[in-house]
């Protein structure tokens, strides 16, 4: 790689999620045209002009649900879609997206036609598509086909499920909607790049210990329900299942992917080293007061105690991996992912893609499968490269929150539409 291209490379992939920017743009002309200050104008005028930025949001969303449906029909033709030609880093959709409705319901809830002065934002947009992908599935759960439901909800641990660093406590008011989700029959997946070998799953208890005592206690469960949660760590490399107060370790043997049985150790090995390398060499370069940590299946770099590393610096670290491991012929032979958790840089073997399918293949049977259109990834980390969470966009549809609260908010509206549309 030439430095020139290396810079190109490091700005183009840093970017933020391509699609949003661009439906952030498209909803700027009418907040420009339509969304008039109220200062000198009258009451009525200014109803006029709340209601003119609604329509026309709401049309400009509609328009992109129909696009969105067009390059979900285009994806087995080859054709190119409309969608496609104008953005085209955009993801995969495993389902329809009602962006119109959901306009509405966030518009209720963030004001966002009454607004004069700040332009619908990444923010807005980000939330309106989780709406949109939960009232989707909501009203799937119902269909007449068990083939189009939803079937698996994963979630992301830190900043998902708990602060950054901190445990899933019992007063977490994401354990109660989490319980409404088992009760009506679905998996859930907590897919962390926590990596913890040790068997025993103590660690992983101790960071969930809210959650699991609390299924535990359940009355409201059977003991299937409450067998319905799993835990799979390191990204993809160890995999439990709740039993009774623990987690019970399933050998790799009953779940390993045969994309992944065929990695090399050497591989693996020589990735971790050539990591930890990478790592110390930047720590030394930048001056960063951190430690390299080796572990079985990755390597990080991690804040000396009471000290914070800026988001700057661990970009670069990042980025930085990045680049040389895709050029690292051993790291080329498997799969593995280099991310910014926030607060540390972490080179991991697997990604959250293959978590995630490792539990859709897990949890099949001859009757049931579970595929991407049946699974909802719940993260916050899917600002493109050096975001863990963002692989999980290949193995099913995904919420991209921004902190427990918001986390909460998706599964109390998930499990409301859901319960709304069994009474219709
Ligand atoms: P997640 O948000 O649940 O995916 O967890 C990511 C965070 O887990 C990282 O930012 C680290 O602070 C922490 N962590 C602990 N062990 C590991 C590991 O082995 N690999 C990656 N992250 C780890
Ligand atoms: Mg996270």
């Amino acid at each position: 790689m030439t430095s020139r291209y290396r810079v190109e490379y490091a700005l183009k992939q840093h970017r933020r999620d391509e699609f949003i920017e661009w439906l952030k743009g498209l909803l700027a002309v009418p907040f420009v045209l339509h969304a008039v200050k109220s200062n000198g104008i009258t009451s009525v005028d200014e109803i006029k002009s709340t209601s003119e930025a609604k329509r026309r949001y709401a049309e400009i969303l509609l328009d992109v649900e129909h696009m969105v449906n067009d390059y979900r029909n285009s994806m087995n033709t080859g054709r190119l879609s409309r969608l496609k030609q104008l953005v085209p880093n955009v993801g995969l959709f495993f389902t329809k997206l009602p962006l119109e409705k959901a306009f509405y319901i966030e518009d209720e809830r963030r004001s966002i036609s009454k607004r004069r002065l700040v332009a619908p934002s990444f923010n807005d947009i980000r939330v309106i598509l989780n709406t949109a992908q939960i009232l989707e599935l909501g009203t799937n759960f119902h269909s007449s086909s068990t083939d189009d439901r939803l079937k698996l909800v994963t979630f992301d641990g830190d900043v998902t499920l708990y602060e950054d660093g901190h445990s899933m406590e019992k007063d977490s008011l994401i354990i109660p909607e989490i319980i409404q989700l088992l009760k009506k029959g679905l998996y859930i997946g907590i897919v962390t790049a926590a990596g913890y070998s040790n068997p025993s799953g103590d660690k992983y208890y101790a960071r969930l210990k809210g959650l699991v005592d609390c299924v535990n206690e359940s009355e409201e469960l059977n003991d299937e329900q409450k067998s319905n949660i799993l835990v799979m760590g390191g990204e993809a490399n160890f995999l439990f299942r709740l039993q009774g107060n623990r987690l019970l370790f399933i050998n790799p043997k009953d779940w390993i992917l045969n994309e992944m049985s065929t990695w090399d150790p050497q591989s693996i090995l020589e990735t971790l080293d050539f990591g930890a390398k990478i790592l110390t060499d930047l720590k030394i370069k930048l001056g960063l007061p951190a430690l390299v940590i080796r572990k079985e299946r990755g390597v990080g770099l991690v804040p000396e105690p009471g000290v914070e590393l800026h988001r700057e610096q661990l970009e670069e670290v990042v980025l930085t991996c990045d680049y040389k491991l895709r050029e690292f012929p051993p790291a080329c032979r498997i799969t593995y992912c280099a991310f910014n958790g926030g607060s540390d840089v972490w080179i991991d073997i697997g990604d959250k893609s293959l978590g995630v399918k490792v539990l859709q293949k897990f949890l099949s049977t001859k009757e049931c499968n579970v595929r991407p259109h049946n699974t909802l990834h719940v993260g916050d980390q899917f600002a493109a490269i050096g975001a863990n969470d963002y692989r999980a966009r290949l193995s099913g549809s995904t919420c991209w929150i921004a902190n427990p609260e918001e986390t909460k908010n998706c599964l109390k509206d998930l499990n409301v539409y859901i319960d709304q549309w069994a009474t219709i």
